[in-house]
């Protein structure tokens, strides 16, 4: 089983390339926010507990999301492979992945880091609009839908996020950055981590990845970009 990793700040892109990659690569994308928010929409115990972490743009605790990971990697679905979007957050998350497939024979193959300003991912965050079905992500500048408030792919009814209110993004920058630089260090202590300029166009972006995924050896760091 092949597997990608995706690491980001909030906002900085992981979703909309996670999903475009997944695409082109035959690949599972599985995101952990929108595992959660289908959880917290179904009212499971994961979901509520989930709720209490993501309403103030805190992370939820390790165990929660490394079960809930866990379980799908087993579903028949990511036999083919997993970009994994917004997992791992944490170098206890990373390390406890590493253990989960090295039980499946697996193991990351590149850790995919998108470098984007904090400035731009509070412009891209507060501009975001998402569908109900399947959280396509738009922009309200970069990306509209072609039809306004309805998702191109599903024609779903498009929302904006309730963590994407300005104070919830503080929040979520504020708590998030210096985990996700942990993450970073981990992958690039293993020699897969591969670092894009995230404040390219989309489609430049998306190339860039493929590129680095062809030559997964290429060095890497954190670069100036959160
Ligand atoms: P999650 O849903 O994972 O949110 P996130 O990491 O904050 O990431 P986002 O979905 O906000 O952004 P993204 O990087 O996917 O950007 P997108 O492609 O949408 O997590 C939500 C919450 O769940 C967390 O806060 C936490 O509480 C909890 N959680 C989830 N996973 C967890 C874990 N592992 N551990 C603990 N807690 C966890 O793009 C953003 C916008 O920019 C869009 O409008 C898009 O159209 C636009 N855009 C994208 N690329 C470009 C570009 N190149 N140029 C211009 N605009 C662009």
């Amino acid at each position: 089983m092949k597997v990608y990793v995706m690491v980001g700040a909030p906002g900085a892109g992981k979703g909309t390339q996670a999903a475009i990659l997944a695409e082109q690569l035959g690949m599972r994308h599985l995101a952990s926010g929108d595992l959660f928010r289908e959880a917290v929409r179904e009212g499971t115990p994961v979901g509520l507990e989930a709720k209490r972490y993501m309403d103030r743009g805190a992370l939820v605790p390790d165990p929660v999301v490394i079960a809930m990971i866990e379980e799908r990697l087993d579903r028949q679905d990511a036999a083919a492979g997993v970009i994994l979007d917004g997992f791992p957050r944490t170098r206890p998350q990373a390390e406890a992945l590493a253990v989960a497939l090295a039980r499946r024979e697996a193991q990351v193959d590149a850790a995919l880091y998108v470098g984007v300003p904090e400035d731009e991912l509070v412009r891209r965050l507060s501009g975001r609009w998402v569908c109900r079905a399947s959280g396509h992500p738009y922009h309200v500048v970069s990306k509209p839908p072609l039809v306004t408030g309805i998702c191109d792919i599903d024609g779903s009814e498009l929302y904006q996020r309730e963590d994407d209110r300005p104070e919830t993004v503080r929040a979520r920058l504020e708590q998030q950055l210096a985990p996700m630089y942990d993450v970073i260090d981990h992958y690039t202590e293993l020699g897969v981590l591969v670092a894009v300029d995230g404040t390219q166009p989309i489609a430049a972006v998306t190339e860039a990845l493929l590129r680095a995924i062809a030559h997964p050896a290429r060095p890497a760091g954190r670069s100036e970009a959160a």
